[in-house]
């Protein structure tokens, strides 16, 4: 099944508009069946906003209070970060564990802002990584090159650090990794309007694929789903599916509901 991700990153100011943004979102795509749809809001409002999203049973609406299943595959909820430690004095920080105690499913890690902005290294990702596996939290790992790397070709070099530094240290612990994404996100596509085109998006997924089948069986390559993001919307998804891409992490377009709907309807009935 397909997966496209909602990263809301700081936005939006207020709960009030978060909760908008959510519920025009769930309403509108109640009836996708093949689609995963995942929304990354800031921590600060997971709390509120989890309980729209549960997908199981909803009370409103029922005069007697009994619960009634929706339909549709529903919204589901994850982090856009987490700490590598369970708990303990770490001031400003939100365990993997606590994501997952508060209903989350997934967590984005190693967006190529905090690698930026908060300095976030590959050995730092192989932590969060495997306090998010050790959580059961489904894993959606960042890589992407700068502009100025690609100028240089240094594209290969690159991305091939990322996977193999992260994923050789959680292998070595005997960590699972059956349920993590990648994120291909080439830096310089991020919030730009200029997306990668699908032909050097389509060499770099092969590159992914043939980097992960060195260090994984075949069986858990085919579980491990690639997605697209850097500057993707509803007049671009469909031809990286087509590419062969398993779904998208969207950054601008998720702020949208409309778009947003427009972009998950399109991964619903992708083939
Ligand atoms: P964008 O962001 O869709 O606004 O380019 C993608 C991301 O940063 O994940």
């Amino acid at each position: 099944m397909k997966l496209i991700a909602g990263n809301w990153k700081m936005n939006p100011i207020s709960l009030s508009e978060a909760k908008i943004l959510l519920n025009k979102v769930k309403s509108d795509t109640k009836r996708t069946k093949n689609v995963e749809i995942l929304i990354c809001p800031p921590f600060i409002y997971l709390t509120n906003l989890q309980q729209a999203t549960d997908n199981r049973r909803q009370t409103t609406g029922n005069p007697v209070g009994k619960p009634r299943v929706s339909y549709g595959a529903g919204l589901k909820l994850g982090g856009q970060n987490c700490f590598w430690k369970e708990k303990g004095a770490f001031t400003g920080e939100i365990s993997a564990l606590m994501l997952k105690n508060l209903g989350c499913e997934y967590v984005i890690l190693g967006h190529s802002e905090r690698r930026s902005y908060l300095k976030e290294t590959n050995e730092m990702l192989a932590e969060k990584l495997a306090a998010a596996i050790n959580a059961r939290l489904k894993p959606i790992l960042c890589i992407g090159e700068t502009g100025e790397e690609r100028k240089q070709e240094k594209t290969i070099e690159i991305l091939k650090t990322q996977l193999e530094s992260v994923l050789n240290q959680v292998i070595s612990r005997q960590l699972s990794v059956a349920n993590l994404s990648i994120a291909y996100e080439p830096i310089w596509a991020i919030g730009t309007g200029n997306n990668c085109s699908t032909n050097e998006a389509m060499t770099i997924l092969m590159f992914i694929k043939k980097e992960l089948l060195k260090i994984l069986p075949e069986k858990l390559v085919k579980r491990i789903r690639i997605l697209y993001g850097g500057s993707a919307n509803s007049s671009n998804v469909k031809s990286y599916i087509e590419t062969g891409f398993d779904g998208f992490l969207v950054g601008g377009a998720s702020l949208k509901a409309e778009e947003f709907v427009k972009m998950v309807k399109i991964c619903d009935t992708a083939p």
